[in-house]
């Protein structure tokens, strides 16, 4: 029997699977305005039957965007282009989610196929980027020092999420997500490799925990109780310090947990270019099985989960409530589809893909295109 197709519900959200079409970004929103490239986009996603659609990390703020294409959440026009959106991912069955960040020192930065490159601030489409410390990422690519920011700076940042979150409440998402890993702001005040401040917001583990948490708490005052509120985390690095820096990780998610966080999606911090990776199908399974035993939370695992099998497993296996699924979802946004009948479900295109598609798909046999009689 499938685990990966079994309903799961988060306060009063109920996805129809376990899959999730992962955040991503896709660098097509001049203005931050999101257009017919996402509506296409989400739509399949959604079509495609996963159970929670996120839209892409979407900047809080200008100055919070990886680069100029970011999709934003900083005023009504983008709010508004958001809409349609929603109405899609619904309409094919999914739970919209959206996706809140600040990038904060790997902002400014060109587009990936563009070179990924940081832009000097007078450049056209660069900035001046802000951290929690003035560190540049460093490399190549990631070369700008950032501005340090004040304790004021915070607290306009912070409000920013606050405002970010209102509008996707009004636009109609149904889960939220604050990113907080991969080196994005939030993550750079937690870790030790970004984050050398003297004051309340850095040195001590309390101190490095503090933008995050209060963050949490002050979205959560305004985000409704039915709806999960949720973040991404970068729980360890793999540079080294594992044991040390997963233990911190897994205190501070305690935390989130007693202020209102209702779910955690388990990824890597990103915050030096001095990490090796073990890159691999499901590698981040034991950490993820870690985290949600220890933080006593329901967690999403990423990375190398796109073969049916190992997506089952971990749910099975009690290591991940949710599979988050990126890239396989690009290559064909019917791999929902293609896992059904991989896990043997029965009549796989009803359960994962709308009528227009699964009456068809049902009489179609690929090896031999003709259906029966
Ligand atoms: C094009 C692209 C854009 C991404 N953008 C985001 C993002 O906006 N937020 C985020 O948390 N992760 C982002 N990621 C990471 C994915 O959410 C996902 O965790 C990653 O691709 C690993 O899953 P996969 O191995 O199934 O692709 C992005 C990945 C890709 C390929």
């Amino acid at each position: 029997m499938s685990h990966l197709f079994e309903p799961f519900t988060l306060k009063g959200v109920t996805l129809r699977n376990r899959i999730v079409a992962s955040p991503m970004c896709m660098y097509s929103s001049p203005g931050g305005i999101i257009g017919n490239w996402h509506y296409a986009h989400l739509a399949q996603l959604a079509a495609g039957g996963a159970g929670l659609v996120t839209v892409e990390m979407t900047a809080v703020s200008p100055e919070g965007r990886l680069t100029w294409g970011d999709s934003g959440l900083w005023n009504d026009e983008q709010m508004a282009a958001l809409k349609p959106a929603v109405a899609a991912i619904k309409a094919d069955g999914a739970v919209p989610g959206i996706q809140l960040g600040h990038a904060g020192r790997k902002g400014s930065a060109n587009r990936p196929w563009e070179g990924d490159n940081q832009i000097a601030d007078d450049a056209p489409n660069g900035w001046p980027i802000v951290a929690p410390s003035p560190l540049a990422f460093g490399g190549n690519n990631l070369w700008k020092t950032p501005l340090e920011m004040s304790v004021a700076d915070i607290a306009r940042v912070q409000a920013d999420f606050v405002a970010a979150a209102r509008r996707a409440r009004e636009v109609g998402f149904e889960y939220l997500e604050l990113h907080f890993g991969h080196g994005m702001l939030a993550q750079s005040f937690f870790s030790p490799y970004s984050n050398h401040r003297e004051d309340e917001y850095g040195g001590s583990f309390d101190n490095r925990g503090r933008f995050l948490l209060e963050t949490i708490a002050a979205v959560r005052e305004l985000w409704p109780d039915e709806y999960p509120l949720a973040v991404r985390f970068g729980v360890i690095e793999y540079d080294g310090r594992d044991e040390e820096t997963l233990a911190e990780s897994i205190r501070l998610i305690k935390l989130f947990k007693e202020i209102g966080l209702d779910f955690l999606s388990v990824s890597m911090g990103f915050s030096t270019m001095n990490a090796d990776i073990p890159w691999g199908p499901a590698f981040l399974a034991p950490v993820t099985e870690r985290v949600r035993r220890e933080a006593d939370l329901p967690v999403a695992i990423a990375w190398g989960m796109g073969t049916p099998e190992l997506a089952d497993d971990v749910i099975r296996n009690g290591q991940a409530d949710l599979v988050k699924v990126g890239r396989a979802l690009l290559a064909n946004p019917h791999w929902p589809y293609i896992a059904a009948a991989a896990l043997g479900i029965a009549r796989p295109s009803w359960a994962t893909l709308p009528a227009p598609y699964a009456h068809w798909l049902e009489r179609y046999h690929p090896e031999t295109g003709v259906a029966p009689a």
